[in-house]
């Protein structure tokens, strides 16, 4: 079960980071899009983010070349086939998911591990497009935004999840050089049941005027040194994300602290998704590295 080549769906933010980080472990790496427009959209990305390592000392220019010739792009889900595992990093829509995985179950060797990095997606409404072979070697791989640079990595079994190919997987989150830890497939598995409850809090602290948007944030970072405040936050995972993430928690666990609250559900519905559209609890827009707070309430 040694795991040489990886494959990886989807080149956005997260799959991008993925790929950069499979490549940078020393394996051989292969990622998917729909586009060549959207592949050199993701590697450009990764391209920027090599530098960033580069220029800190942190990579040689010789490593940065290594990574380079470990990556390749490819549209065609076929070039996949021969993968030890693929990292499925695609838009968050069951059915899209349910589609690639059955073409892909046919396309792969039998022994490709499967693992999605679904945020709060069920594992096993994935794992059933495909075939019970193949469900014993489905997992989650969930990584955290930037990739590159967050250590974490939630280890997703199911309750047919062989115990050899989950006990691979923790070893391949290693080899990637992250920090795995072993979650259940309860949706939003460790850190997002924690992490969301609390952002919706934050904002509903805000629409009863407890702080302003800067004052919570700040309380937050200088308080608990965290680094981030939870609306800074929640503009740097995108507001759509996260509407779409407690919608999914709340559906499942109907409990009213998943449930998203008015003022996020008016912000998405505006058009405010945070950082990717310029505008959120913050306003990118003037100057992106000192956004100015919104007026939301
Ligand atoms: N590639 C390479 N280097 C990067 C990078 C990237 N993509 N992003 C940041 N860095 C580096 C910077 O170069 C910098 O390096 P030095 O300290 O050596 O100079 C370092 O990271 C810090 O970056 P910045 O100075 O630009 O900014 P910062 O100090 O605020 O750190 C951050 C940025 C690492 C993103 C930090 O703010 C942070 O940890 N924020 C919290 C992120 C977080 O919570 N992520 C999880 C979101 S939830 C999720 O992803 C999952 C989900 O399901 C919703």
């Amino acid at each position: 079960m040694e795991i040489k080549r990886v494959g990886v769906l989807g080149c956005g933010l997260m799959g991008s980071g993925i790929a950069q980080t499979a490549a940078s472990a020393g394996f051989e790496t292969i990622v998917r899009e729909v586009s060549d427009e959207l592949l050199q959209k993701g590697f450009a990305g990764i391209e920027k983010s090599l530098s960033r390592f580069a220029e800190k000392g942190t990579i040689t220019a010789e490593q940065q070349k290594a990574i380079r010739d470990r990556l390749s792009g490819t549209t065609s889900f076929a070039d996949l086939a021969d993968c030890d595992i693929v990292i499925e990093a695609i838009i968050e829509n069951i059915e899209e998911k349910r589609k690639t995985y059955a073409e892909l179950d046919r396309i792969c060797k039998p022994e490709t591990i499967f693992a999605s990095n679904t945020s709060s997606i069920s594992i096993t409404e994935m794992m059933t497009a495909t075939s019970p072979s193949r469900q014993q070697r489905f997992i989650g791989l969930h990584f955290f935004n930037p990739v590159p640079i967050m250590k974490l990595v939630e280890v997703v079994k199911t309750i047919l999840t062989d115990d050899a190919i989950y006990e691979r997987a923790i070893e391949f989150g290693k080899q990637l050089g992250k920090v795995p830890v072993r979650a259940g497939d309860k949706t939003g598995f460790i850190v997002n049941r924690l992490l969301v409850p609390y952002m919706l809090d934050a904002i509903r602290a805000l629409e009863e005027g407890v702080g302003s948007i800067v004052d919570i944030d700040t309380s937050m970072k200088l308080g608990l040194g965290y680094p981030m405040g939870p609306f800074t936050l929640g503009d740097f995972v995108g507001l759509d994300t996260t509407y779409y993430i407690a919608e999914i928690m709340f559906n499942e666990f109907r409990e009213k602290r998943f449930a998203p609250p008015p003022l996020l559900k008016r912000m998405v519905l505006a058009g405010l998704y945070g950082r990717k559209s310029g505008r959120g609890f913050y306003d990118y827009t003037k100057d992106p590295k000192n956004p100015t707070p919104m007026k939301l309430v």
